[in-house]
């Protein structure tokens, strides 16, 4: 019946891990909260970027692991879900997870006894022979206990399920959107073609922590090739045998290859960062009517620290603000640079009090700025960011000629000023 993950000893980090994620809120979401946008999830095109990988988090996150199998791990306490997807729209997903005992899957019941001398006994029957109903309260098989046939009075199917409520309470409403992409993405994955992922655990970490890099192949074929610096994988990359830690900043690359095909390359990008040191300070501007006009003395909404440019975990589901990250951006070898930017409104970039990237007015596009010689150094970084309506998205990456693209690692960016 124990059918959990045991995946690879983690090292024991030399400091505390602290989140990274956007701080932790409590709401009792309810699907009338939620409902917006909602059967875009599914969308084919995934309008609006979700984040398979952040979804996946929130699988972890939400503790369905526990009871859930999904792709290759998991537990056998509720039914698997890799397939569920199929079956369930965005919006039963929900309802699946906000109200359990809406409607409780008939192959998992709970069950309550009545026993002989009084007692009652609650929860999903594990397993049973003549004598006895092995029980158990939750997922936890330290809860079982043993139900003697002969010493029950009553047995009936209870009402509610055994997956308990609020598990997504301490999720923002996009990590709740990306957990329900993931679920229905998973499902839809194609076994015919070469197809693969690769997951994080913790896309930003304290120096002298690690993530865990876990690829998976979709497909029956061929194998999964990999890097870390940044270069496209070949056949003479380094093959994936096994989920492993990676300790520093890194741009993983990987694909699937099959004799000469190969699937798309799949890149996830990990940051590790010194708290103290590292990262660019942030402001937030409420009710910005007209993009990149805030007044340099006026007063934030909000501020504080990215270690990765990302605007989600700062301001979302809001329309018309600004965010400005600013600070300094480290570069190890004079080289000539060039940024890349996807967005969703508008973005400029400063480096050195020069406009290096106007993407102030192409939404979504890929804009490449004309190439920037910068030398080894600080230099002094400033991003704006203006989202107008409905959806934000931010990314940004840059290249040299002996730099691979890739987003910026978080230890490159430094909020203090560079010692003279
Ligand atoms: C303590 C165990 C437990 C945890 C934790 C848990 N579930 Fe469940 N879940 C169950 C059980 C048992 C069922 C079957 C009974 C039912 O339908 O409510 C179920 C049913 C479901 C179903 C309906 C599937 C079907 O085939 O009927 C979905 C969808 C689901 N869970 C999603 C989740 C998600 C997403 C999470 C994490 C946020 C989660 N569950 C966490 C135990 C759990």
């Amino acid at each position: 019946m124990k059918a959990n993950y045991e995946g690879p000893v983690k090292p024991q980090p030399k400091v505390v891990q602290s989140a990274f994620e956007a701080p932790t809120t409590f709401t009792q979401w309810k699907m009338e909260d939620l409902q917006y946008g909602l059967e875009l999830v599914s969308s084919p095109r995934n309008p609006l970027q979700r984040d398979f990988n952040r979804g996946q988090r929130m699988f972890s996150k939400g503790q369905c692991y526990n009871c859930h199998y999904m792709i290759n791990k998991g537990g056998g306490f509720g039914p698997e879900l890799t397939l569920a997807g199929n079956s369930f729209s965005a919006e039963d997903l929900l309802i699946a997870i906000l109200e359990p005992s809406n409607d409780i899957n008939s192959r998992f019941p709970s069950t309550l006894f009545e026993m002989k001398d009084g007692n009652t006994v609650a929860g999903r029957i594990i397993s049973e022979d003549g004598e006895r109903y092995v029980v158990q309260a939750s997922y936890d098989p330290a809860t079982a206990q043993d139900v003697m046939k002969n010493s029950i009075k009553k047995r009936q199917e209870a009402d509610y399920s055994s997956m308990p409520i609020g598990l997504v309470n301490t999720m923002n409403r996009e990590e709740i959107m990306d957990l329900l992409y993931f679920i229905i993405q998973v499902a839809g994955m194609d076994k015919d073609s070469l197809n693969m992922t690769v997951f994080e655990d913790k896309p930003i970490f304290e120096k002298g922590d690690s993530s865990l890099i876990e690829m998976i192949s979709f497909s029956n074929r061929g194998n999964i090739h990999y890097t870390l610096d940044g270069t496209e994988p070949t056949l003479k990359s380094a093959r994936y045998q096994a989920p492993f830690f990676v300790k520093t900043s890194a741009s993983v690359r990987a694909k699937l290859i099959d004799g000469k095909t190969s699937s798309k390359t799949i890149v996830r990008q990990v940051h590790s960062v010194n708290r103290a040191e590292h990262g660019l300070d942030w402001k937030l501007y409420r009710n910005v009517s007209e993009p990149f006009k805030v007044a340099s003395n006026q007063q934030p909404d909000a501020t504080g620290v990215a270690y990765q440019i990302e605007v989600r975990s700062i301001a979302e589901a809001e329309n018309n603000f600004e965010i400005h990250f600013e600070g300094y951006l480290q570069i190890d070898e004079t080289d000539d640079y060039k940024f890349y930017t996807k967005q969703d409104d508008a973005v400029k970039i400063y480096i050195d009090n020069k406009l290096v990237i106007d993407a102030s007015s192409r939404r979504w596009a890929n804009d490449s700025a004309t190439t920037t010689r910068l030398t080894a150094g600080k230099h002094r970084i400033k991003i704006e960011f203006y989202d107008n309506l409905s959806f934000e998205y931010l990314d940004i990456e840059y290249e040299g000629n002996r730099l691979s693209r890739r987003q910026i690692p978080g230890d490159q960016f430094h909020r203090s000023k560079p010692a003279l």
